[in-house]
């Protein structure tokens, strides 16, 4: 049973999704703690409702952002954390919580990195007039969304799209390939080769590339 640590600094949907997958019995992990930097996060109604420990861990407390993170990694080691997930997690992850989970913190973005890194993915994606967008897992290094890709899922950019609607569309795909990034995890069958991730024994996914169907 892997044992999840998840950081979120807001909504908390792919949370939600990921707590599903574990009920549903797809997922076999369990989310030891969720950890927020914002005391109205409602992704804290979600660990209440299915009874996940939660901290709120206030970054304004620290010296510096580095004392912040390294508090973060030591709660984590503590409650035996074994992959951090990012969550909507709205800060750089810095280099004491990287350092204590080396290739083992994950974070999904709303868009087809290397393309529209950074805030607002969806907005850049549609202000630059891409076709196609989506999102993207990967694993976390000291960049800004740069570390090495899980899993990516396209969809298309719509001429009427607004910001809402195609964050709506990226969204539900999020919902599909992070829990998928998760148990490929898990199960012990990603591994990252330089800058590339292979998945183990994944025919359909080989290329790292899924399609889930959208809404
Ligand atoms: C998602 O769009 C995710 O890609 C980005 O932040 C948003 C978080 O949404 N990193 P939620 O809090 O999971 O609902």
């Amino acid at each position: 049973m892997l044992k999840l640590g998840v950081l979120a600094s807001g909504r908390g949907s792919n949370f939600q999704a990921i707590i599903a997958e574990i009920e549903k019995g797809n997922l076999k992990a369990s989310v030891e703690i969720l950890i927020t930097d914002n005391p109205s996060a409602f992704a804290i109604e979600r660990a209440k409702k299915h009874n996940i420990n939660y901290i709120f861990i206030d970054p304004k407390e620290f010296p510096t952002k580095d004392a912040f993170f390294k508090r973060i990694a030591d709660e984590l080691k503590v409650r035996g954390v074994e992959l951090v997930i990012l969550a909507g997690f709205m800060r750089i992850v810095r280099k004491p919580l990287i350092d204590a989970f080396p290739d083992r913190i994950m974070n999904i973005h709303p868009a087809l990195l290397p393309a529209f890194p950074g805030l607002h993915g969806q907005r850049q994606a549609l202000d630059y007039g891409v076709k196609i967008s989506g999102c993207t897992v990967h694993f976390v290094d000291e960049g800004m969304d740069t570390g090495p890709i899980i899993i990516q899922a396209s969809v298309p950019v719509l001429p009427d799209d607004t910001e809402d609607t195609l964050s709506e569309r990226i969204l539900s795909s999020e919902h599909k390939i992070y829990p998928e990034a998760v148990r490929l995890f898990s199960e012990g069958r990603l591994e990252i080769r330089g800058r590339t991730v292979r998945i183990k024994d994944h025919p359909e996914i080989a290329s790292n590339i899924i399609n889930p169907p959208c809404r």
